[in-house]
């Protein structure tokens, strides 16, 4: 009866049964700032928990069996949920090092590859939320009117790489249910607004090959070479499972976007090693969420990136690219110009509505087999060669590439970086000031 168990589960279950089923996972801490104008930066007590899928996922009766054969979900095992909670357990991680992530105090790196048992290079394409013991709940970020800042660094992101940070609106419990308590705490309930089709749907069997959509905004894409800003509207609020056209480009999710790439906005200096924001060397990234009426409750009208490096504060590139020339920012404007699907989704103002209602922070870093992360890096976009982006190549190149996130402040405009922010304060004495319960 032991299932894919969960800590709210422990309660309702006798304590052999509880130890023979899924161990705790370690949720490594890492501390977060919020900020306010007037209150400064208050450390909080916030941890990470790998993607769902990253777990060992074995039998009830047998903790070395796989309920996977060959990659997916073994579908005699778990024909459905009912039947896969009884067949099936998930086990917490518990060393993270192990899978190429490691935290300390607010930084959070993750590797592309570690070395395997036998020696040999294993790939992690790691994905992580943030995450609240306290209420046992992916923390929600309320962010029109706010900003969200961290500090990254990128130096050793080669081309074809990409080491993200993004919202996306994930149930807050990951689909935690009597049915499927794993939930959150195991990292469950990943959706985006590409609707990937998962063997997990918000907790559940996906036994009917749904799309898992959600708005997104990637506040982060990058590697050394190049970035982008994307918003990602999704014409149905939360969670929304797709099937059909729903999934695809003309579905509920705009897949594409108008993202800000500073090489494609026609500034090719602006970030790069050596660039006026400097890859070599580790900065900070502010985006500012803008409404229309400048209040928590208004529309979203301009999504603002400042950076900020060695003490500098670094305006955006401006758009030198004749159709939005003089943009910095991703505004109506800007994205009237730049993609001609823009309004089908409803644009910022949709993602806005998402962003009010709450979404949860997602860390990925990740190669691409398919398209070698050209998009983002390549042709106009970047000044990487098509094809280094493949992952043999970075593999055989750069086998310690990886990516460190830390400082995550986020709160009232102008409140998380620079003069406004108290956060060196608060930073020194994190470990004194966590609170003891999120708010
Ligand atoms: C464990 O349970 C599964 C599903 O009921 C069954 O197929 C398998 O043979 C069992 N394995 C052992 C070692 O009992
Ligand atoms: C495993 O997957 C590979 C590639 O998709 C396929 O060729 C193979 O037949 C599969 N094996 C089994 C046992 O399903
Ligand atoms: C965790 O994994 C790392 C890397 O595989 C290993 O060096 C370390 O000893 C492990 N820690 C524990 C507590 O098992
Ligand atoms: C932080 O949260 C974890 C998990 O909820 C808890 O075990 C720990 O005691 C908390 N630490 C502080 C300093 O509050
Ligand atoms: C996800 O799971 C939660 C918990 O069971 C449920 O309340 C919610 O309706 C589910 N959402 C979808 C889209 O299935
Ligand atoms: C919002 O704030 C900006 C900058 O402080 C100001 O220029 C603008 O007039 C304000 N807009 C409204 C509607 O109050
Ligand atoms: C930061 O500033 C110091 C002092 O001005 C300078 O020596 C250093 O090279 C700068 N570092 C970067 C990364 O620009
Ligand atoms: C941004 O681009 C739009 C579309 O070309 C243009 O109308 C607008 O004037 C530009 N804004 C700025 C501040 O240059
Ligand atoms: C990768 O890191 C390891 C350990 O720090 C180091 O020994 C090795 O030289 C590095 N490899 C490359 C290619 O940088």
């Amino acid at each position: 009866m032991a299932g894919l168990l969960a800590l709210g589960a422990l309660v309702a279950l006798p304590l052999a049964s509880a130890q023979s089923a899924g161990t705790p996972d370690a949720h490594p801490q890492l501390v977060t700032y919020k900020c306010t104008t007037s209150g400064g930066c208050q450390a909080q007590n916030t941890s990470v928990v790998l993607d769902f899928n990253s777990h060992w996922i074995h039998q009830t009766n047998d903790s070395s069996a796989s309920c996977l054969s060959n990659g997916s979900l073994d579908s005699s095992l778990c024909p459905d949920t009912e039947t896969c909670t009884k067949n099936c357990v998930v086990d917490g991680t518990t060393n993270y090092t192990a899978t190429g992530v490691s935290t300390s105090g607010s930084s959070l790196t993750m590797n592309q590859f570690t070395a395997g048992s036998d020696g040999d290079l294993e790939v992690t394409s790691s994905r992580l939320y943030l995450f609240d013991g306290a209420s046992n709940s992916y923390v929600q970020f309320q962010m029109l009117n706010q900003e969200l800042s961290f500090d990254v660094d990128v130096s050793t992101l080669v081309c074809g790489m990409n080491g993200a940070l993004y919202f996306s609106e994930m149930e807050s419990s990951g689909g935690q249910s009597s049915e499927s308590p794993a939930g959150a705490a195991f990292g469950a309930g990943y959706c985006d607004a590409q609707c990937p089709k998962l063997d997990w749907l918000n907790g559940t069997v996906n036994t009917n090959d749904l799309g898992a959509c959600c708005s997104e905004m990637d506040l982060w894409e990058a590697n050394a070479y190049a970035t982008q800003l994307t918003p990602h509207p999704c014409t149905e609020p939360g969670l929304y499972a797709c099937s059909g056209d729903e999934c695809g480009s003309s579905g509920v999710c705009e897949e594409a976007g108008c993202g800000f790439n500073p090489y494609a906005m026609g500034d090719q200096d602006f970030y790069k090693p050596g660039g006026t924001v400097d890859t070599n060397h580790p900065f900070t990234v502010v985006t500012q969420f803008l409404t229309n009426d400048n209040t928590t409750s208004g529309s979203l009208s301009e999504i603002r990136r400042l950076y900020v490096q060695n003490g500098t504060v670094i305006q955006n590139a401006v758009a030198t690219v004749s159709s939005v020339a003089g943009n910095n920012s991703i505004n109506g404007d800007y994205c009237s110009a730049t993609d001609s699907a823009y309004s089908t989704w409803g644009g910022l103002p949709t993602s806005g509505e998402a962003l009010e209602r709450g979404m949860t922070l997602v860390f990925s870093i990740w190669d691409d087999s398919s398209a070698f992360m050209n998009w983002l890096d390549s042709g106009s976009a970047g000044p990487c060669d098509s094809t280094e982006g493949d992952p043999s190549t970075i593999q055989a190149n750069a086998p310690n590439t990886s990516v460190t996130f830390s400082n995550i402040k986020w709160g009232d405009i102008g409140s998380t970086y620079g003069s406004g922010s108290t956060s060196k304060l608060a930073s020194r004495h994190a470990h004194n000031h966590i609170r003891k319960s999120w708010h």
